[in-house]
């Protein structure tokens, strides 16, 4: 009998037909709303294998039904979304896609970055509602980025791909993160400070840091009152690492001057949430890795880490790698 697989999304086919040779699949049919909770607690029930997105939460109580599951394959870096501690004590191996998407969610981070500092969205509404009457002195002026200090937190694979954008755009380049990183310092020309140190000297600070105990509300009231007031804070990382309450307030109360967001506390955001109501905020809605070649990446990626995780070989991605190395995973026993 072939182990079973759950696929949460419509996916295109070329990602199925690679499983289905090996696997029993079934998949959600719908390519734009998330399966129901109760679709996924019965249908995770008899599965070996599941292939998710960061739209599911993987909580402990899903896994308790699922007493066959062997891998989780998520199709995203971020993993947030699992309970990781759950899946280790089950035996539960999870896996995610670094690496594929770096450099299109830095090149969205860089766009996101330049479309907030120069206005752009706010100027095609200008032109496009009539209100472009004559060319004025400072008619829709905003920051320059060239010559600027751009602030990385979290100087992992996508914050360094960020740092060689900004490094091309000559800007002056800091970072702060949990460990130094020594050799991209020397390559980059990118100078390790304190989170507050970045805070108080950037014009523009970008956060990339996984979503974490540690870094929940990493930035809050008390670091945005560090930021300047022409400062723009850019979030392509997780919601949750920013405070959306104290980002509102800092912004109406003009302690910092435009915020650009891929990513939100609740994702959809509400269309009646605050920040949407402002002018010098940019919001898109998680679309950082989105290019057609990065997606289709991910989600082989994804499916080979299920594959390996189904056949006795060590999938690539592990994030629990302590399940392999004491031979307590379900698919290792
Ligand atoms: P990564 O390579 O693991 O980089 C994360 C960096 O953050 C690492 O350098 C890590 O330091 C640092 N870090 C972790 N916890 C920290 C803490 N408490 N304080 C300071 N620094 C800390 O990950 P990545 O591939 O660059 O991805 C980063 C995140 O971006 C993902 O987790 C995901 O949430 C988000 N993302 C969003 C999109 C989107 O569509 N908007 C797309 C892709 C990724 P160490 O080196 O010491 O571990
Ligand atoms: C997207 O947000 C990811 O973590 O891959």
């Amino acid at each position: 009998m072939k182990p079973k697989v759950y696929i949460t999304r419509k996916l295109p086919d070329q990602i199925v037909n690679g499983l289905s040779g090996n696997f029993e699949v079934t998949m959600w049919q719908d390519e734009t709303t998330p399966v129901p909770r109760e679709v996924l607690e019965k249908e995770i029930v008899e599965v070996d294998g599941l292939f998710c997105l960061l739209t599911e939460q993987i909580d402990e109580s899903l896994m308790e039904k699922a007493t066959n599951l062997k891998i989780i394959a998520n199709m995203a870096v971020g993993y947030n979304n699992i309970d990781l501690q759950s899946a280790t004590d089950k035996g539960i191996m999870v896996t995610n896609t670094p690496g594929v998407l770096t450099e299109t969610t830095a090149d969205l981070t860089f766009a996101l970055l330049l479309a907030t500092a120069r206005r752009l969205v706010e100027a095609t509404g200008y032109l496009k509602s009539g209100q472009w009457k004559t060319w004025s002195p400072m008619q829709l002026t905003g920051q320059d980025v060239h010559g600027a200090t751009i602030g990385i937190i979290g100087l992992g694979r996508i914050g360094k791909a960020l740092a060689k954008r900004a490094k091309g755009f000559d800007m002056n380049l800091v970072y702060y993160n949990r460990s130094r990183k020594l050799e991209e310092e020397k390559e980059l020309g990118i100078e390790f400070v304190s989170l507050e140190e970045l805070l108080k000297i950037s014009d523009f600070v970008c956060v990339l840091v996984p979503l974490t105990s540690q870094t929940s509300y990493m930035i809050g009231a008390e670091q945005l009152t560090l930021m300047k007031k022409t400062a723009v804070l850019i979030n392509t990382a997780r919601g949750d690492i920013v405070d959306e309450r104290a980002l509102y307030q800092a912004l109406v109360n003009q302690e910092i001057w435009a915020a650009g967001l891929d990513v939100f506390e609740e994702e959809p955001v509400p269309l009646d949430h605050p920040l949407l109501t402002l002018p010098n905020v940019v919001t898109l809605p998680h679309i950082g890795s989105a290019s057609i070649a990065t997606r289709m990446k991910m989600a082989s990626l994804a499916a080979e880490n299920l594959m390996a995780g189904l056949t006795g070989a060590l999938p690539g991605n592990l994030v629990n790698p302590e399940l392999t190395s004491v031979q307590k995973g379900r698919g290792h026993s």
